[in-house]
């Protein structure tokens, strides 16, 4: 059943803005998912829009888009609670556009809405020269057609924040769609949603290299039903051939635990299989992180979570994997970290995952580790 335009529209509030959008409650009474919405709004992702509140507020930006911006929620807020003077609001369709424009009025906030095709928006910005020092890629599903036309309108020196809730193909479960889409050849393993941000990044650096501009993650976590990655943009050829060099990579799946070889050329498997190209360097820059000012105990809790992981391998381990192999019962995730940690070893939690382990001892000192904590 299609939706009507007659579905009513509710008055929310989150954060700072008050706005309306489309009655999720009617919504559900009609039997459709908030998906199917005229104007859309998932509440779910406050907490998303929260971060970026924080993350733009921290970097003081003057300037900031949301080209599918849907009710305008996320601009509004940019205006509002990060201080953002210039903000741009656009979506492909009219009758959010239209609810946009009533919700601005609403708060009071000055903003540049248009109606159009997100990519020609991008692409109409970058011509003109008005770039932004931050824009929002969250489109529904995956970034990976927009990144182009958007790094495009990105100030050098500023930031992009791509969210992606295909998640099946980033995780490996549709290996296909993970080439297709990301150019990256890879299959679901136990980090699949490390696995799945490190392809993601891996993607905009090529895009961006193409473009002779330079990426570098700042802040990355995954969440839900989606992941997040915000990505420094500036220009550089010849820092972008670097860091293709130096921060692209591949896995390899060995029986003993992941090998990492740097580079884009495919390597010589030694022990097992070849994924990639994924990104091999930090997700987080804990400088940049550290600079964020969380807005509030959710995002300080997520942050200082990421925070915990720097420094650590790209991929994390799985306990339930490790107990699995060995067929010992579960030991308690802190006694192994505490352990890895007593013999000198990087070793903390993932947020990523309940039993994720980030650390950089061997799969055969993990091992080690878990059989001495069962024994006992
Ligand atoms: C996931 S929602 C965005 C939610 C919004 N950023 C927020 O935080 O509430 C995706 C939006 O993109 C719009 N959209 C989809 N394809 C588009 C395109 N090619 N160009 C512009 N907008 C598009 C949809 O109409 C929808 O409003």
């Amino acid at each position: 059943m299609e939706p009507s335009l007659s579905i009513p529209l509710r008055l929310y509030r989150e954060g700072s803005a008050s706005f309306y959008s489309t009655d999720l409650e009617h919504l559900r009474k009609m039997g459709l998912s908030y998906t199917k919405a005229p104007v859309f709004y998932n509440p779910r992702m406050k907490l998303n829009r929260d971060v970026t509140v924080s993350v733009v507020r921290s970097i003081g930006a003057e300037s900031a888009a949301d080209l599918m911006a849907a009710s305008g929620v996320r601009p509004l807020r940019l205006a509002l609670e990060a201080g953002v003077n210039e903000v741009a609001a656009n979506d492909s369709n009219c009758l959010a556009v239209h609810v946009i424009r009533m919700n601005a009025r609403l708060n009071g906030v000055r903003m540049r809405i248009t109606c159009s095709d997100a990519r020609l928006e991008a692409e109409r910005m970058a011509s003109e020269g008005i770039r932004v020092r931050y824009l929002d890629l969250d489109p529904f599903g995956s970034p990976a057609p927009f990144l182009d036309s958007f790094l495009r309108a990105v100030k050098r020196g500023g930031l992009i924040g791509v969210t992606a809730t295909d998640t099946p193909p980033l995780f490996g479960i549709y290996p296909e769609k993970l080439f297709r889409y990301y150019g990256v050849v890879g299959r679901k393993i136990p980090p699949h949603k490390e696995f799945g941000i490190r392809a993601l990044i891996s993607f905009a650096a090529r895009i961006a290299a193409r473009l002779d501009l330079v990426i570098r993650p700042v802040l990355s976590y995954g969440r839900e039903h989606y992941v997040r990655v915000f990505l420094s943009v500036d220009r550089g050829p010849s820092i972008s051939n670097r860091v293709l060099r130096e921060s692209l990579g591949w896995v390899e799946v060995c029986d003993d635990g992941y090998k990492f070889h740097t580079g884009v050329e495919i390597p010589r498997a030694e022990c097992g299989e070849l994924m990639g190209p994924i990104w091999l360097d930090q997700i987080t820059d804990l400088t940049f992180l550290n600079s964020v000012n969380p807005l509030n105990a959710e995002v300080e809790s997520l942050i200082s979570a990421i925070a915990s992981e720097v420094g650590g391998p790209p991929l994390y381990i799985r306990l339930d994997d490790i107990c699995s192999r060995l067929r010992v019962r579960m030991p308690k995730i802190r006694e192994v970290i505490s352990s890895l940690r007593e013999k000198g070893y990087f070793a903390s939690r993932t947020h990523l995952e309940p039993l994720g382990i980030k650390t950089n001892a061997s799969r055969a000192e993990v091992e080690e580790v878990v059989r001495n904590l069962t024994a006992s």
